[in-house]
């Protein structure tokens, strides 16, 4: 069976069900706060997270900053990643009052069921996740225990709120499938505490980077959120293409090319076919000078948000401090009816 196309078809039949009944679901889903947020995350996952948050689904966001350590040593720029993301979180319409955005490292009581979790499950499951072996792989380091217990405690992040509906990209999938274990194992071993969440695939095409390859900070292809319109152009300027003067959309013989065409295209709502038709034999140029016009003029409006919340860091701030304290909360309730459910309350 492939699980991919399942779960795609699982998340359309899914998408209608929360449409219906918003009320009856919380999201929790997030980013592992390792560089500024970019058109990637914004189409993949911000977009898909603010319209269901919108439609009055309980939202939870985490910040998983222990996961910055996953498949690296350092922590990076990590604080100014968080701030960061929170601004275009705000800027892209997740209400504070509404939603709970928080910090990983915040919560104790979340990471306390990280324990009995990895009671749950065997060495051979967790040696057997596509993406840890992936990410161990790109890694070029040993596997660090964190890495190799990835799906555990992503299982904790989303169960410790009781989150049902866990919006995520493909990468992502496998640890979801490994939640809904730990949950029913949890269930049957103890008692009924966890809900089996459910994936929710974006449906949104995958953004590539400048270069035609996934779009990565650490490949310096990506166009972040929090970038000028100066600073976007002068990227996208040095974006590789070819020689060829007619634009036409190849993404296999032409990969620079096309990246610029369906990035103009998703920021612009037409057609990459189109795009290279309007531009014709007008060369490379006239391709960047379009796809930086489209990107500019989509990302003005949420950069102006950006820096108008940006003049107020108090307030983002709070914001988190707010969102720690409702985390908080949830996970030391949770933690209690574990505690009960295992015998261990005294
Ligand atoms: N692992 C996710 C990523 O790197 C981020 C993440 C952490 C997450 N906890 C989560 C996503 C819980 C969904 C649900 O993209």
């Amino acid at each position: 069976m492939n699980t991919f196309s399942a779960a795609v078809e699982r998340s359309s039949t899914l998408r209608a069900a929360v449409t219906e009944h918003p009320g009856r679901y919380r999201i929790l889903t997030g980013e592992r706060p390792t560089g500024p947020l970019h058109l990637g995350h914004y189409f993949g996952t911000i977009s898909e997270r603010v319209r269901l948050h919108r439609l009055g689904v309980d939202t939870f966001v985490i910040l998983a900053d222990y996961q910055v350590i996953t498949d690296r040593d350092a922590m990076g720029q990590v604080r100014e990643n968080v701030y960061s993301a929170v601004l275009d979180y705000l800027a892209a319409g997740i209400d504070p009052d509404r939603a709970t955005i928080f910090t990983h490292s915040s919560v104790p009581a979340l990471n306390q069921l990280m324990l009995p979790f990895l009671s749950l499950v065997t060495e051979a499951e967790l040696h057997r996740n596509p993406t840890v072996k992936a990410e161990h792989a790109a890694s070029g380091r040993a596997l660090s225990g964190l890495l190799l217990t990835y799906p555990v405690h992503q299982a904790a992040d989303i169960l410790f709120c009781k989150g049902n509906l866990v919006p995520v990209g493909k990468d992502n999938l496998p640890h979801v499938e490994l939640t809904r274990v730990i949950a029913r194992r949890f269930n049957e071993r103890y008692s009924a505490v966890f809900p089996e969440p459910q994936a929710l695939l974006t449906s949104a095409p995958e953004v590539p980077g400048l270069d035609g390859r996934k779009m990565s900070k650490s490949y310096g292809n990506a166009i972040a959120l929090s970038m000028t319109a100066d600073e976007t152009a002068a990227l996208i300027r040095r974006a590789p293409t070819d020689s060829q003067r007619l634009i036409t959309f190849d993404s296999v013989n032409r990969p620079g090319v096309s990246a610029l065409l369906t990035t103009a295209a998703l920021c612009s709502g037409r057609d990459e076919r189109d795009l290279a038709d309007d531009i014709g034999d007008a060369g490379a140029g006239a391709l960047k000078k379009l796809t930086t016009d489209s990107v500019n003029e989509f990302l003005a409006p949420h950069r102006q948000r950006r820096t108008d919340f940006a003049r107020d860091p108090e307030f983002v701030r709070s914001v988190l401090r707010h969102g720690n304290r409702r985390a908080n909360v949830e996970a030391t309730r949770t933690l209690e009816e574990v505690h009960a459910a295992m015998g261990t309350a005294y």
